[in-house]
Parts: C-alpha cells; sequence; structure tokens
C-alpha cells in the first residue's frame, strides 16, 4: 500500500448515495453537493455512473470542470460503453480515476452474468487494460467480494492489479458480513496478494447495520480508503456513514494511530445539504448529526452537563460544525437547566419569582412534549407581573355544541376575592367575554381578534391576540394557553388588566350602569 498515515475518504454520495430510493439529483444540485465535499476535503468523489444517461456525463464534466481539489471518480461496467462514457465525463478532471467493477461471487456469476469465472477474469484483465491506454488511475470492484469464493477473489484481484488497477475495493455488496469476519477476509487477503503499491478500500452496505463497523474492522486490518456517503444514504439500508467514520477514527486514535484529511467542523451543514436536496430526512437520533445527538432532555443529564460538558457529551458539538449542545426543556428538566436557560435569554429571577416560574413551567411541560422560548416568555408575563394581575382566571367551564347555545362559566381571583359569573354567547368565545364583562363590570368592543400556535405539533401554545375598545381606550392584549378557549379568555383578561393599570380608581356607579346594560 502507498505509505502514509492517511485514511483516504471516498464519497460515492452522488452516486451510491444517489441510488437511494426516490434520491435523484439534478446536474446544479450535483454540483452544489460536489462543492461542498471538495471543502470538506474528501479525497475522492465518484460523481456518478456516465453511462447512465448523457445528462449524467453532463452533470459529472460540469462537476469537473469546477471541482479541482478532489480525485473525481465515475463508475463503469467491464463494457468498453462504460469506460468511454466515464472518459468523457471525466476528461475536463485534474484527477481523474475510472471506477471498474464486475460480479464475482457464485450467485452473481450464475444468475446475473450467466458467466464463468474464465470469462470474469477475462472481461475484468481486458478492460483495465483498456481504460489504462487512457488513464492511470483505475479502481476495481469486486462485486459481492464477501459472498465471493476467497480464491476466486485473490486470483481477480491479482488479475485486476496485473492489467494496470491502482485501487481495489473491495465491497461488502449486500451488508452480510460481521466486522470480525471482515477484519480476517482483510488479513487474508493482504497474506495472498501485495499491496505495496496499490490501496485497499473497503465499501460496507448497511444491510444489518454494520457498515460503519465493518469498514473500521477493516481498517484495523490495514485498509487504507473507505467508501462512504453523507447521513449514509445509499441502495436499500444506504452505506456506511462518512460522518460516522470519519468521528470514529478522529476520536479513536489510541486504535487507528492514522488520521483523515476531512474538516470535521463542515459535516453539520453538508448534512443537512444532502438531506436538503435529495429530500432522504435525517433521523432525529442519527449518530453524530441528527438533530438530538447534542440535545439533553433529562434533568440530571442537563444538570451534568452544565456543571461539565463532557459528563455526557464525549464530541464538543463545534467539531461538527453545531454551535452549541441544546438543552431541551421539557417535562424532565430540572431547576439548574432552567435557569442558566432563563440567564441565556437575558432574564435574572429572584428566588421568589424562580419558584412560581419553575411551577407554572411544570405545569406546562406536562401538557407540551418541548417547552419553547416563546412559551417561557409568556410564563415570565405572569411571573414578572410584567402586566399588571388585577384579575387572575381561576377556572373556565365551557359548554358548547352545534345543537346547544355556547355558554361559558368563569371564576376570577382579585386579590382574595373570588368572583364567579356566566353568561351565554355567539360562540364559546364570546360567551366567555360576556361572562368576564359581567364579572367585572366593563364593556369591550372586540375590534380584533387573532389566533396563532406560536409553538408547534399538536400540542402547541396558541396565542391569542386581541384588539378591544373600552370607551375611547383602544387596548392590545394577548394570552396564551394549549387550549385555545383559556387562551381567548387570559387574552381578555389581560385587557381588563390594562385598563385597569390605566386607569385604576372608577366609579361603582357607573359600572353598575353598564352592567345592567347586558344583565
Ligand atoms: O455495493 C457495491 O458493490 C457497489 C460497487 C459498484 C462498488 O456499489
Ligand atoms: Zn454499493
Amino acid at each position: 500500500m502507498p505509505k502514509s498515515n492517511k485514511i483516504l475518504i471516498f464519497d460515492t454520495t452522488l452516486r451510491d448515495g444517489e441510488q437511494s430510493p426516490g434520491a435523484s439529483l439534478t446536474p446544479e444540485q450535483k454540483l452544489t453537493i460536489a462543492e461542498q465535499l471538495a471543502r470538506l476535503n474528501v479525497d475522492i468523489i465518484e460523481a456518478g455512473y456516465p453511462a447512465s444517461s448523457d445528462g449524467e456525463i453532463e452533470a459529472i464534466r460540469e462537476i469537473c470542470k469546477r471541482v479541482k481539489k478532489p480525485i473525481i471518480t465515475g463508475l463503469a461496467r467491464t463494457i468498453k460503453n462504460d469506460i468511454d462514457c466515464c472518459l468523457k465525463a471525466l476528461e475536463k478532471a485534474s484527477k481523474p480515476r475510472v471506477h471498474i467493477f464486475c460480479a464475482t461471487s457464485k450467485i452473481h456469476l450464475k444468475y446475473k452474468l450467466k458467466k464463468a469465472k474464465e470469462g470474469i477474469l477475462k472481461l475484468t484483465a481486458d478492460n483495465i487494460k483498456y481504460a489504462k491506454r487512457f488513464i492511470d488511475d483505475i479502481e476495481f470492484s469486486p462485486e459481492d467480494a464477501t459472498r465471493t469464493d476467497f480464491d476466486f477473489l485473490v486470483e481477480i484481484v491479482k488479475t485486476a492489479i496485473a492489467a494496470g488497477a491502482t485501487t481495489i475495493n473491495i465491497p461488502d455488496t449486500v451488508g452480510c458480513i460481521f466486522p470480525s469476519q471482515f477484519s480476517e477476509l482483510i488479513d487474508n487477503l493482504k497474506r495472498a496478494v501485495c499491496f505495496d503499491n496499490v490501496n485497499l478500500s473497503v465499501h460496507c452496505h448497511n444491510d444489518l447495520g454494520l457498515a460503519v463497523a465493518n469498514s473500521l474492522a477493516a481498517v484495523r486490518s490495514g485498509a487504507n480508503q473507505i467508501e462512504c456517503t453523507i447521513n449514509g444514504i445509499g441502495e436499500r439500508a444506504g452505506n456506511a456513514a462518512l460522518e460516522e467514520i470519519v468521528m470514529n477514527i478522529k476520536l479513536h486514535q489510541e486504535i487507528f494511530k492514522r488520521t483523515t484529511n476531512i474538516k470535521t467542523e463542515g459535516l453539520h451543514k453538508i448534512s443537512r445539504l444532502v438531506s436538503h436536496l435529495t429530500g432522504i430526512p435525517v433521523q432525529p437520533n442519527k449518530a453524530i448529526i441528527g438533530s438530538n445527538a447534542f440535545a439533553h432532555e433529562a434533568g440530571i443529564h442537563q444538570d451534568g452537563v452544565l456543571k461539565k460538558r463532557a459528563t455526557y457529551e464525549i464530541i464538543d458539538p463545534r467539531d461538527v460544525g453545531v454551535e452549541e449542545s441544546r438543552l431541551v426543556l421539557g417535562k424532565h428538566s430540572g431547576s439548574h437547566a432552567l435557569e442558566e436557560h432563563l440567564k441565556k435569554m437575558g432574564y435574572h429571577l429572584t428566588k421568589n419569582e424562580f419558584g412560581k416560574f419553575f411551577v407554572r413551567f411544570k405545569q406546562i411541560a406536562d401538557k407540551k412534549k418541548e417547552v419553547f422560548d416563546e412559551d417561557l416568555e409568556i410564563i415570565l408575563d405572569e411571573v414578572k407581573k410584567r402586566i399588571p394581575q388585577i384579575y387572575q382566571l381561576e377556572y373556565i367551564h365551557i359548554s358548547s355544541g352545534n345543537k346547544t347555545v355556547p355558554t361559558a362559566t368563569i371564576k376570577l381571583k382579585k386579590g382574595k376575592e373570588i368572583l364567579e359569573d356566566s353568561a351565554c354567547g355567539d360562540g364559546p368565545i364570546d360567551a366567555c367575554y360576556k361572562a368576564v364583562e359581567r364579572i367585572v363590570g366593563i364593556k369591550g368592543k372586540l375590534l380584533n381578534y387573532s389566533l396563532q400556535a406560536i409553538t408547534s405539533g399538536k400540542d402547541a401554545l396558541g396565542e391569542v391576540t386581541i384588539k378591544v375598545q373600552f370607551g375611547d381606550k383602544i387596548i392590545t392584549a394577548r394570552g396564551a394557553s394549549t387550549d385555545i378557549i383559556e387562551a381567548s379568555a387570559k387574552a381578555y383578561l389581560e385587557a381588563v388588566n390594562r385598563l385597569q393599570a390605566a386607569s385604576p380608581v372608577r366609579n361603582p356607579l357607573a359600572i353598575q350602569e353598564e352592567l345592567s346594560q347586558f344583565r
């Protein structure tokens, strides 16, 4: 193997990755991904399978014109036309490589190619020699190598090297091998074949979820190139995920003692780009780049991470391009995490305020999966008394339906006093507002009402914003709750409270007079 302490990263997102069901990319999208792969510093980009269409040839030609640092390769069967298409696609590449493959397992020979071993050896030798007339850098893959009879595998690999292959790639095409078996296979191959001047590569599929483990096992046995894809996309269950391969090598230097050229800070960005352009979402719990990879939900974990990040994180999120860890605020969150989060939002609460805040937070967290900053702002409104709390909503009961008159019963707290009344209305919200008006003795005219989900999901907090006219005063107010009727009532009450705060002294007779209009 050429002497180097680098493990070469061969990215096949644009070829095997694009073979993911439904993942086809336009030429512009392929170019965008290729440019970002170059920024990530991959060593080789497999840009596609040129013989598949003229459009594919054009797309690869464009990549070759624009992306100069990595080696660019295209895939070809052991067919002269495939190699010609590949050469045409790679014409403008500054570092071109042709990747030729031919199936070698008994099952593929018998049912797919319907050829004997001798025919396969000849095809391989002839086509590599043909390509070698035009290009020096040639990779050969014995497809389904892990199910190929070992002696035949050795024979075909020797044939390929003799014909001019400079990289031999061992694919676990159907993802069937186990790491210790793959390690042994690579060890045995190295004993049987001289790889002094030839790269030894592996290409693992993820049918049993072992693609990364198998690739890493092969590297431990001496492979110096790994074929992989961003987000692990690829045929069927996908390929080995580049981000997982690279971070394992980086974090386990005591084992690998070799590095890759990848600029890991770009991993998150390219993962999002590939997911966006292919339309294949990344599962939240995906290692390294999943949205939960640096999110902590349990109070004990949050407390640990706040005291020392490394208690629950083995990767610094900035190392893979994530700005910072995320403490998910929900029912499992503890007071430490919540207090820290509030500080980050710029709020410092007294002990007493925080006590109230925490109680309210837990009530909301019990109703919602995740509590967002917007939710916290609303709790802050209440706790910090950013809006005067002359009347507080104690209880609300609505009876409504398509065959009943909507009725609302409301209990409000004013100081130590509990005030209660009921009213009917055109709808449940109207009934609510009328009940509030009967209690507080003020009649307003609703000028505007809007409802907005301010957080996501079925359990989102709904925020109601209203504009109410009280005499010559127009007041805007809002209320939020997971229940939209309650949010509406809170909004109205806030309007009343604002009005009371602005003109607190009121004539009781005037109130009685106003009240009598709608009793
Ligand atoms: O999985 C496979 O065997 C392949 C080869 C063409 C390398 O993708
Ligand atoms: Zn493959």
